[in-house]
């Protein structure tokens, strides 16, 4: 297939973008740049061993998108791109309702004049909200605890009314829990700019040496060892299950699906810090900090569905995300070159 992937050039984006390509899609990437340094393009074209076909713009800019699905034919689109911080969601709302939301109602007006119908949405179990039972399911209610959260959530909302305005859509919202990990070939993997918010991120950069010592926010939850539980899915485990959604598209008579991609398994900030240093081979230093505002105890996903629907399963362990994390850190410790 002719694949659009916007923001193919981000974490979770550029690992699809690598399995997209070995299957045979001929892939089209739109990306702004903003959050993605151009280095990444040429790490790509390494792994794929071809060229890859960039624009560099910025869709909410609906006169070049629509251009844009005018000059090439498009059979499907991977929507990656937006902005994913929490806490700067929190000061800057109104950029993150701007661009999350203009982003998907850009593509959905091209769509529809160029008629294309099928789109597979990067959601998240952030929609699930402060409350919700673990593991979590796909019928629960959505609602969100700050405006990241809510721009997934009316995403979700514009998908499910655009799709009642046109039965012919074919629309998968894929809630992802806590995407971690990297190319095993260490050349890709998570990069975010100034201080990580996430965990995973973070430990790598202790690990690396960038970062004096991890701050765990919070060590008495209800939880196992009082840390905050999370359900972490490996990156290609996540490609994967991106590239599992766009083959049951084809085949849907819903215009609207959705799926958790998680392991179903939850593992605490300790776990995780654990099973980072037996990767790195040395203990990694901690301080228990007061919990973070906003965050809930447990979160992990009940993925039966996605298992019998999308003939998908994460494999990856928890000790295969740290190894291939620690791959990756260790051989660019400062992330992608700049250049
Ligand atoms: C995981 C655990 C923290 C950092 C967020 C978004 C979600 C999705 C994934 C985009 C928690 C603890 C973290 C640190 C810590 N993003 N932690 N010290 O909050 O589960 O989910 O990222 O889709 O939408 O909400 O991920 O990695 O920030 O935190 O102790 O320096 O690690 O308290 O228990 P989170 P996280």
């Amino acid at each position: 297939m002719r694949v659009l992937v916007s923001g193919g050039a981000g974490f979770v984006g550029s690992h699809t973008v690598v399995q997209l390509v070995a299957e045979g899609h001929h892939v089209l990437v739109v990306d702004s740049f903003v959050n993605a340094k151009p280095s990444v393009v040429a790490r790509i074209e390494a792994l794929t061993g071809q060229p890859l076909d960039v624009r560099a713009f910025d869709l909410t800019d609906r006169d070049r998108t629509e251009r844009l699905f005018a000059e090439e034919s498009i059979d499907a689109v991977i929507h990656f791109a937006g902005f994913k911080a929490v806490g700067e969601s929190v000061e800057r709302p109104v950029d993150y309702y701007e661009n999350n939301l203009g982003t998907t109602l850009s593509l959905l007006r091209a769509m529809e004049k160029h008629g294309v119908t099928t789109l597979v949405f990067s959601s998240s179990a952030t929609v699930y909200g402060a409350d919700a039972p673990v593991p979590m399911r796909e019928e629960l209610p959505t609602s969100a605890t700050n405006p990241y959260g809510w721009t997934k959530v009316m995403q979700e909302q514009i998908f499910r009314d655009a799709a009642v305005a046109d039965p012919a859509l074919r629309i998968a919202l894929l809630r992802y829990f806590n995407p971690v990990g990297a190319h095993p070939s260490g050349t890709m993997g998570e990069d975010p700019a100034g201080i990580p918010n996430n965990l995973m991120p973070f430990i790598a950069q202790v690990a690396v040496g960038r970062r004096e010592k991890l701050g765990i926010f919070g060590g008495d939850y209800p939880t196992v060892d009082g840390t905050g539980v999370r359900d972490y899915i490996h990156v290609e485990d996540l490609a994967a299950g991106h590239i599992a959604a766009l083959h049951r598209l084809t085949q849907a008579d819903e215009p609207i699906s959705v799926w958790n991609l998680g392991t179903g398994q939850g593992t605490s900030v300790l776990q995780l810090l654990r099973a980072f240093e037996r990767a790195c081979g040395r203990e990694l230093p901690y301080e228990i900090l007061p919990r973070r505002a906003g965050d809930i105890a447990e979160s992990y996903a009940d993925p039966t569905r996605a298992n019998a629907e999308l003939g998908w399963r994460a494999t990856r362990t928890i000790d295969d995300m740290c190894v291939d994390t620690w791959r990756w850190q260790s051989q660019n410790p400062h992330g992608y070159p700049d250049a």
